[in-house]
């Protein structure tokens, strides 16, 4: 059976007091869409607010260190999120990965270090614009995936996966729909091969230049349960468009 599509919004380093009024649209539009689940991870210095602004509504961070506490100055743990009132974050997001030089093993102490506290976890992969002409995206993405997750998925906090092409990141520019498909078929088989039965269960996410023009098709990909978008999200007017789209796949 399918899995209930996830359409997560990914505000990165956007988003003022005055863009409350955005959470709050968005939170209160996509309540039309039960079919599908919506969440927001704005900047970490906006979480309390955006929490208390849309009660019951998930609001995440971007990024979380692994330690519990200590001497890591400017950085974020898992329980702080949750203390603000977050509920998921994103890890191992490629601007990341490549600004701060997060290794794999670095993102799976965060998602492992998220998960123990109960916050769920978008967890990123994807490959350059060079592995994909090398032809070597599924090889590439596959093992970052496989060095990335955390060990079990035990617990009450939700692991989902996104599969984000670095070069299509606010580029405009997409994979094919059949490149999509057999991405997201190979990280299926990597955790079903990790994770088993569970594995099935995790939602994969796709993300780069998601709009709500391109949304239902790729929605409509087998093993696509749902999206992380960037740009777009920014405000209702772009953002529920693409929830609703999700809502028309289910
Ligand atoms: P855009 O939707 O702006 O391409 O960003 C995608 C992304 O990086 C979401 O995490």
């Amino acid at each position: 059976m399918a899995l209930k599509k996830l359409v997560a919004g990914n505000w990165k380093m956007h988003g003022l007091s005055a863009d409350l009024a955005e959470v709050e649209a968005i939170a209160s539009e996509a309540q039309r869409y039960p079919a599908v689940d919506v969440a927001l991870c704005v900047p970490s210095i906006l979480i309390e607010r955006a929490a208390r602004a849309v009660p019951g509504f998930p609001i995440g961070g971007q990024d979380v260190h692994h330690a519990e506490k200590g001497a890591h100055t400017g950085c974020t743990s898992a329980l702080m999120l949750l203390d603000a009132g977050a509920v998921l974050t994103i890890v191992g997001h490629s601007e990341r990965r490549d600004a701060q030089r997060e290794s794999d093993a670095e993102v799976k102490a965060k998602a492992t270090a998220a998960l123990s506290v109960g916050l769920s976890v978008i967890l990123c992969v994807g490959e350059s614009l060079d592995v994909r002409e090398q032809g070597g995206a599924i090889e590439t993405v596959t093992a970052q995936l496989d060095r990335s997750l955390p060990d079990s998925l035990e617990g009450e906090a939700e692991l989902a996966i996104a599969y984000e092409p670095i070069w299509a990141i606010g580029t405009g520019k997409i994979p094919t729909m059949p490149e999509i498909a057999e991405m997201h078929a190979a990280i299926r088989a990597t955790l079903r091969g990790r994770f088993g039965a569970a594995g099935e269960q995790v939602r994969i996410l796709y993300g780069g230049s998601v709009k709500a023009s391109n949304a239902g098709e790729i929605f409509g990909i087998r093993d696509v349960d749902g999206a992380l978008v960037g740009g777009a999200s920014l405000t209702a007017a772009d953002f529920i468009p693409i929830v609703a789209a999700g809502a028309a796949a289910s």
